[in-house]
């Protein structure tokens, strides 16, 4: 179990919990595994706030953080404003959705008002998340990870200078190489059990797969996520090849973790 990317991390064992909650994260790094950060959706100031939380809590120990810095991100640094990005969102995608949350008898009245949590997307491009890890930088992360396509050339560099991991989710061979040519250190090689977000490719396939397509670049370590929630889980994957798992959706039940009293009834 104890395996490189352990000792490249510092820590006991390859488990990798990601989460939006910051106890979630102090939790797994604290009980001798690596906590991260999802921090989509948090602006750099509340990020600050969770990352000085965790710091206090992890007495040293090492946890990380995952943004979405989309490749293609349309328009990539132009001044797109979000209500012009909304705008051109479809009327026939937002009746679907207020069709699926009232035929579960979920109110759908305040469906498209604007609230405190919508989400900026300047932050998704490149110069949104640069100003994020600037504060990220600031405290003792041990590794990056981006939740979709390829990280910039220039994040790669600011973090390895640093002595910080670049991670990337990874859907398929294709992800794995451009992940791998582009300098990233580890592949999370999410299945389609993953919610789907990297692709529909099953996690026991993929692993294998990802595993295959970086054949020569000793020094990526490959973790295996989508639908691992046991011991055994985490063994198979491991007899697969993968230097860990990557876990999300487990946590969603746990006393530490945010989510609603009604979502953790039916986990
Ligand atoms: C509630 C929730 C939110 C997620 N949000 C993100 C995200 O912001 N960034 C990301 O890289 N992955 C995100 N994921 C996916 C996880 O990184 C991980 O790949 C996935 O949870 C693994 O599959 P599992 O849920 O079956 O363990 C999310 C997962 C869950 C459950």
């Amino acid at each position: 179990m104890n395996t490189r990317l352990c000792k490249k991390l510092g820590i006991e064992f390859p488990l990798f919990g990601f989460s939006h909650c910051r106890d979630v994260v102090a939790e797994v790094t604290n009980a001798g595994g690596f906590g991260v950060l999802g921090a989509v959706g948090l602006t750099p100031e509340k990020l600050d706030v969770e990352l000085g939380w965790i710091t206090d809590r992890v007495n040293g120990k090492p946890f990380g953080i995952d943004l979405l810095i989309p490749e293609k991100m349309l328009d990539k640094d132009a001044n797109t404003t979000d209500a012009e990005l909304k705008s051109r969102i479809r009327v026939g995608h937002k009746s679907y959705v207020e069709d699926l949350l009232r035929r579960h008898q979920i109110d759908t009245s305040d469906l498209w008002d604007e609230t405190a949590d919508d989400r900026d997307s300047s932050l998704m491009r490149e110069s949104g998340a640069t100003r994020m890890l600037e504060v990220a930088f600031k405290y003792p992360i041990k590794m990056f990870v981006n939740a979709l396509g390829v990280p910039p050339a220039s994040i790669i560099s600011e973090a390895h200078s640093r002595g910080i991991l670049v991670g990337a989710l990874t859907g398929s061979r294709r992800h794995a190489t451009k992940h791998a040519q582009a300098g990233v250190d580890v592949l999370v090689a999410a299945g389609g059990e993953a919610g789907g977000h990297c692709g529909e490719i099953a996690t026991i396939v993929l692993v294998p797969e990802v595993l295959q397509a970086i054949e020569g670049y000793d020094n990526i370590d490959v973790l295996a996520a989508g639908g691992i929630a046991t011991g055994s889980q985490m063994a198979a994957c491991m007899a697969m090849g993968a230097a860990g798992v990557w876990c999300g959706s487990v946590w969603l039940a746990t006393s530490e973790a945010e989510t609603t009293p009604t979502v953790k009834e039916k986990c």
